[in-house]
């Protein structure tokens, strides 16, 4: 039987309206080799709309979709959005090998590594299982909260350990500290053992997001517009540790007043581009602190590194997420689905692409939730 998904679909770059396309598309009947997932989450992250614009590094190849409608089929050349999302087995091909980590089976939670041509912004895929993740023991997870774990506590648990070597009561300075990723990276700094300066904008809610991000175990939150006060530099000159690491999502001047808090010999690695501005440094920076610029992208974690490697860092995640000692990063779902007499469908291609506009123009973090779990 072919399998149809209701998808988005990107054709090439351009504004939201126009490079975001929803079409019914026909999978075809499902390959000895895939599985049949249904998406249960889609994340909506920086990344997905960087592609959606053009402006992302890579891109992934392009193919031909048969996009059928009551009246007719026809094809369309183009990629299915998002590199992030949960999926639940429907159905294992006759010859699917397993899963990277495991054997797959129907009911199984699966979360994509590489989706090739296709996306999780789709209610229906096929997989190759060699690239999937499947998620045995649910038990203390969620879909919703571990939709963010492939991107974003993966990077932030990566970038504490694989860019300097760090002491226990080391500083790490971050700004962007209010992110999913820096709202992983306090976690996980925290249960290292190391300390964190975090650097978030002013806004309405200051006191509370300051007592939010304390909660996760922020030891400073400071404002960015008081980098460079003579009061913060001060405080920061007292420390009883250095700060080894700056972790910039921003860019820019921003980069700039972080790395400037390093000690001697500090390194700041950037792996956001949320202002698109370059990162320099003046040269003293460089002479007379010996400041080292890099960058850090999460793919060559999973490039360099064996199966083994990856799942240790995922199930410590997934354990840390069971016990509660990490939260998942805070995010608000938007539906794409209705329910009517209990059972469950996708919302119509107009609803549909209504809400991935929302979900891409939303000011807080946000993902698509295909069915109710
Ligand atoms: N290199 C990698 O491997 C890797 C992996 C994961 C993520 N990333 C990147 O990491 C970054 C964060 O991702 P995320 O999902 O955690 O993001 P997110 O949750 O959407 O947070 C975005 C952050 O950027 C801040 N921000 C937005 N516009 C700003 C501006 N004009 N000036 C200063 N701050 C601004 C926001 O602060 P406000 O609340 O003040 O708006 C918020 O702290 C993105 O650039 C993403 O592409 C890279």
């Amino acid at each position: 039987m072919s399998e149809i998904t209701r998808a988005a679909i990107t054709t090439g770059p351009g504004s939201y309206e126009e490079a975001i396309k929803l079409y019914d598309i026909d999978l075809g009947t499902l390959p000895e080799d895939k599985i049949l997932i249904e998406m249960l989450i889609a994340s909506v992250n920086p990344s997905d709309t960087l592609y959606i614009s053009g402006i992302y590094p890579t891109q992934n190849p392009k193919i031909d979709f048969t996009a059928v409608s009551d009246s007719s089929k026809h094809t369309v050349y183009g990629n299915i959005i998002g590199f992030e999302g949960v999926g639940r087995v429907l159905q294992v091909g006759a010859n699917a090998k397993q899963a990277m980590n495991d054997k797959v089976e129907v009911g199984d939670w699966v979360i994509p590594l590489d989706f090739g041509s296709y996306g999780s912004w789709s209610s229906k895929l096929f997989l190759n299982p060699l690239g999937v993740v499947v998620v045995k023991n649910k038990d203390g997870l969620t879909p919703g909260g571990i939709s963010s774990t492939k991107v974003n506590a993966l990077t932030a648990y990566r970038m504490l350990l694989d860019i300097v070597k760090l002491e226990k009561g080391d500083y790490v300075i971050q700004n962007g500290a209010n992110s999913g990723v820096g709202q992983y990276l306090i976690q996980f700094a925290r249960l290292f053992g190391y300390r964190t300066i975090n650097v978030i904008r002013d806004r309405a809610n200051y006191d509370e997001t300051v007592s939010f991000l304390k909660g996760l175990g922020a030891d400073i939150v400071v404002k960015d517009s008081s980098l460079e006060t003579d009061a913060l530099i001060e405080q920061f000159s007292h420390l009883d540790a250095p700060i080894k690491l700056a972790i910039n999502c921003i860019g820019g001047i921003a980069s700039q007043k972080l790395a400037s808090h390093l000690n001697y010999g500090g390194t700041m690695s950037t792996y956001g581009a949320i202002t698109s501005d370059p990162v320099s440094l003046p040269a003293p920076s460089f002479m007379f602190k010996n400041i080292k610029l890099r960058g850090y992208w999460l793919n060559e974690f999973f490039v360099e590194n064996p199966v083994s490697e990856i799942m240790e860092t995922w199930n410590h995640i997934f354990d840390l997420m069971r016990t509660g000692e990490i939260q998942p990063q805070v995010t608000e779902f938007i539906d794409v689905f209705t329910k009517s007499d209990g059972k469950t469908q996708v919302v119509s291609l107009e609803e549909f692409k209504r809400k991935t506009i929302q979900a891409v123009n939303s000011k807080v973090k946000v993902g698509l939730r295909f069915t109710e779990i």
